[in-house]
């Protein structure tokens, strides 16, 4: 049978506008004409590792409105497997993203149908894919008791858990760090991530700050290092940097759901954590080539 990856997360409709620069507080810019892309970081995992040529499905919520429309049918066209999404009377979440000129952008996300996915939708979810899913894949842009649950249903089924906190705020809760963290394997994090999660006493350079998740209970974590590529840190095999691959950027959103998205695919294949971040790498590179998360993620034959 076919093995692969359950996303449990977020689908957004990403109302994009690209800008010279970004507004301050206050102020007004003008910006492009607004395109509409499907977006969320779970979705946007979703289709990269089904991209890749996963077999993958989502948990998720999203709206009976167009949006949520427009959402399921792009899952759906992309091979994911939308039985497990719920259809919710809330409106689908919303992402309000600024691109400047340099490829960088902000984000403002409303999360609508997103903030109503429960513990017993992803305990179902979770319990109904062990036969297929080796591996639970996860953001934080749905409740905070979701993302507990799938890590305790992940572990229950054997299952391999992967965490992306993004956005990361409720790390800095022991409440939810504490059921979550000892089951991430790995940890995907960002510099800033890292950071913010150890606090003053966090190393400058990327390969002791990778060590350094370590002692927050994790089993393994990755930091992603956008153009330089990423570090990986495993209590048996010490630390490893993977190098990045130069390419032009363009839009930056959504590289990182890409890397984690291939990251996840790549471990329900071979739970080698090293190679599973080179082929991360590649296909986080990539996905910055073009405007839009999912529009730009590649097939096997467009990696670089
Ligand atoms: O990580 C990128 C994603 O963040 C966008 O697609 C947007 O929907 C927000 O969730
Ligand atoms: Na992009």
């Amino acid at each position: 049978m076919t093995t692969g990856v359950l996303v449990v997360g977020s689908a957004n409709a990403d109302l994009v506008v690209q800008v010279d620069r970004h507004p301050a507080p206050g102020e007004t810019v003008l910006g492009s004409d607004l395109r509409v892309h499907p977006g969320g970081k779970g979705a946007n995992q979703a289709v990269a590792a089904a991209r890749l040529g996963a077999r993958v499905g989502l948990v998720g919520r999203i709206g009976t409105d167009a949006h949520g429309d427009l959402l399921v049918g792009s899952l759906v066209r992309e091979g994911v497997d939308t039985s497990t999404v719920l259809r919710d009377d809330a409106p689908t979440g919303v992402a309000l993203i600024a691109v400047g000129s340099t490829g960088e952008n902000s984000i403002v996300v409303s999360p609508g149908a997103n903030a109503r996915v429960t513990d017993a939708d992803v305990k179902d979810a979770v319990r109904g894919a062990s036969g297929w899913a080796r591996v639970v894949s996860a953001q934080l842009e749905i409740p905070r008791a979701a993302v507990v649950a799938a890590a305790a249903v992940a572990e229950e089924q054997g299952m391999r858990f992967v965490l992306n906190p993004s956005p990361p705020d409720p790390l800095l809760d022991p409440d939810f760090a504490g059921p979550v963290l000892p089951r991430c394997d790995p940890l995907v994090v960002n510099e800033h991530e890292a950071r913010m999660l150890l606090g003053a006493a966090s190393a400058d350079d990327p390969a002791p700050l990778a060590d350094g998740l370590l002692r927050t209970g994790v089993r393994s974590a990755v930091v992603t290092l956008g153009a330089r590529g990423a570090v990986v840190a495993q209590r048996a095999g010490g630390t490893r940097h993977v190098p990045g691959v130069p390419v032009e950027a363009v839009d930056t959103t959504g590289a990182g759901d890409a890397f984690t998205g291939a990251l996840a695919w790549r471990l329900s294949q071979d739970p080698d954590l090293v190679a599973a971040v080179q082929w991360a790498v590649r296909v986080g590179a990539a996905a910055v080539r073009g405007l839009g998360a999912q529009s730009a993620y590649p097939r096997p034959e467009d990696l670089p």
